[in-house]
């Protein structure tokens, strides 16, 4: 696990919006999963500026996003399809036809989340899969404690997923109890993992995600295992980690970022994990 401690939430935002533009420019037909949550309102606004002053090119990414809440319609403003359309897909130039959200109005919520594991196995799998955190550590809306080899599926929220998200509903409108989630199985097949992290009240789960045991009570530390994740931190996020001076402040990174070419794919389109016995090229060679 790599970790990079910014001193801010816009420069922590601005790395990983980088970090994505230079997978997108490496690899232009990437596969992209996406997260929603306030701390992602900053990487997307980065992304669409990119997208206007610089011409980073979307038009051939498709995206998956991790979740969406049951019960609520594409067009209802406080679900994800909408988060993802204002944010995000309606500024930059990727094809709508090719981002994909789990349907939380389906009938059949169990083949739903087939479904979507099937989509995302047919397009060879996620390159690059951005996460940010719950104050309970779940990743997605894999509420801990959550089986490691877990699958897309349907997810009671806990209360206090339930109390975070409140203020992104109305006051006359609960929050769902139930959403579909990619399975931390899902989230681990990425050939890439990038988590964003910003702020003081998430700087206790933070530290127990990287430095705690990997445990199913803290979804995210579940990462530790992942074989090429990338965790970007302000400062405030980072005040309770123990062995900061280990971690590397600043970017660009002085390492070579691990390649997400097809030929290294980790992930062999069906959701199982390759061997990483071969060294894998480095596609991304970023200097200090
Ligand atoms: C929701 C999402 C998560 C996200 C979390 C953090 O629960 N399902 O994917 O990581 O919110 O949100 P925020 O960035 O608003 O703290």
């Amino acid at each position: 696990m790599e970790v990079i401690i910014q001193s801010n939430e816009e420069t922590a935002a601005r790395t990983v919006a980088e970090f994505i533009a230079r997978a997108v420019k490496a690899k232009p037909t990437l596969v992209l999963g996406l997260a929603t949550g306030c701390t992602m309102e900053p990487v997307y606004d980065e992304l669409v500026r990119k997208r206007q002053e610089e011409g980073l090119d979307f038009s051939l990414c498709r995206s998956f996003n991790l979740d969406e809440y049951v019960g609520l319609p594409p067009d209802d403003p406080s679900s994800y399809h909408h988060f993802m359309r204002r944010r995000f897909f309606d500024r930059v130039n990727i094809d709508l036809r090719n981002t994909h959200l789990p349907d939380g109005m389906a009938t059949d919520l169990e083949a739903e989340c087939a479904r979507y594991e099937q989509l995302i196995a047919a397009s060879g799998g996620i390159d690059l899969q951005l996460l940010g955190i719950g104050l309970n550590g779940h990743l997605g809306f894999n509420e801990p404690p959550a089986a490691v080899q877990s699958r897309t599926r349907v997810e009671i929220l806990s209360p206090v997923t339930r109390a975070q998200n409140a203020p992104l509903f109305p006051k006359s409108k609960p929050v769902p109890r139930r959403a579909v989630t990619m399975g931390v199985g899902t989230i681990l097949a990425a050939r890439r993992c990038l988590l964003l992290a910003t702020g003081s009240e998430k700087a206790q789960v933070v530290a127990r995600a990287i430095e705690g045991p990997m445990t199913p009570t803290i979804t995210a530390s579940v990462l530790q295992m992942h074989p090429a994740c990338t965790v970007v931190l302000d400062e405030a996020a980072a005040g309770d980690l123990g062995n900061k001076e280990r971690y590397r402040r600043g970017f660009p990174a002085p390492t070579a970022l691990p390649a997400i070419a097809k030929s290294t794919a980790a992930n062999d389109g069906n959701g199982r994990r390759r061997s990483q016995a071969k060294p894998r090229k480095p596609l991304l060679t970023v200097k200090s």
